[in-house]
């Protein structure tokens, strides 16, 4: 069963003990370790797309592919990019045939896009893209999975659109601290704990060092 548009939804982070997902200046390399980036690697072979926004585009210029599989095929790479930020040499260009989406807001400049076969531009009606739009555009392309890596604003948005099924979360034995290092999830607008999103661990798991929560969402 899934929350949205027919699409699976999975957030994942890879965080201290203390929730942190990047220090103070942005660096997140590498909070995990080696098993538990492997682990990554497959939640991203199991899905149709990852998502990520582009301030982690900006801060990490991932190259969102799947490494270390055998067979393995890399999922569309979707960024959400309400003022068609994102520099033409991101990773995420890369020229491998992997299909790119960039979600751009309603008053995003008009720009010169890199010349890239399977480049769709999806403009939102607001000036933010909403996630339930977001995930309604995709739907139609085709998508049935998701898998959303970040950063703070994204999963924070996510959760308070209802639209997460299953959260990931890798713990590593480590703790940055600190009032400015950002958290796995953003201002939820919670002023009691009793408005607190609960989830229900599903599965606690050893990876290496580190340890792989898996929740839903009640
Ligand atoms: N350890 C990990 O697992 C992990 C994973 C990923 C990232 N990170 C770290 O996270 C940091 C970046 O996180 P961040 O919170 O600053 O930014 P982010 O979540 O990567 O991107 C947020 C930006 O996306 C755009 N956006 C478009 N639509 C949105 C929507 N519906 N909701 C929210 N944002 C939307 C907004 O910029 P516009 O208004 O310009 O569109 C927003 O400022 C980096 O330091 C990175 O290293 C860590």
């Amino acid at each position: 069963m899934t929350k949205n548009s027919g699409i699976i939804v999975t957030l994942k982070a890879a965080a201290t003990l203390d929730g942190k997902i990047a220090t103070a200046t942005g660096c997140s390399k590498w909070i995990t370790g080696e098993a538990a980036r492997q682990k990554g690697h497959e939640l991203r072979n199991e899905n149709d797309a990852i998502l990520v926004g582009i301030n982690t585009v900006l801060t990490d210029d991932p190259e969102l592919t799947v490494r270390g599989i055998q067979e393995g095929s890399s999922p569309v790479r979707i960024v959400l990019d309400s003022k068609a930020r994102i520099p033409e040499q991101s990773r995420v260009f890369k020229q491998d045939g992997v299909p790119v989406v960039i979600v751009t807001g309603s008053h995003a400049p008009l720009r010169i896009w890199p010349e890239l076969a399977d480049l769709t531009i999806l403009t939102a009606p607001t000036r933010t893209p909403d996630i339930l739009w977001v995930l309604s555009e995709i739907s139609k392309l085709g998508l049935k999975s998701l898998l959303v890596e970040g950063g703070s604003l994204i999963h924070a948005s996510f959760i308070k659109s209802n639209t997460v099924d299953q959260l990931v979360l890798f713990l590593a034995p480590k703790v940055i601290g600190g009032q400015k290092a950002l958290s796995w999830c953003g201002n939820l607008g919670v002023d009691s704990v009793d408005d607190a999103p609960q989830m229900e661990i599903s599965s606690v798991t050893a990876l290496g060092e580190d340890w792989m929560i898996s929740a839903i969402i009640k």
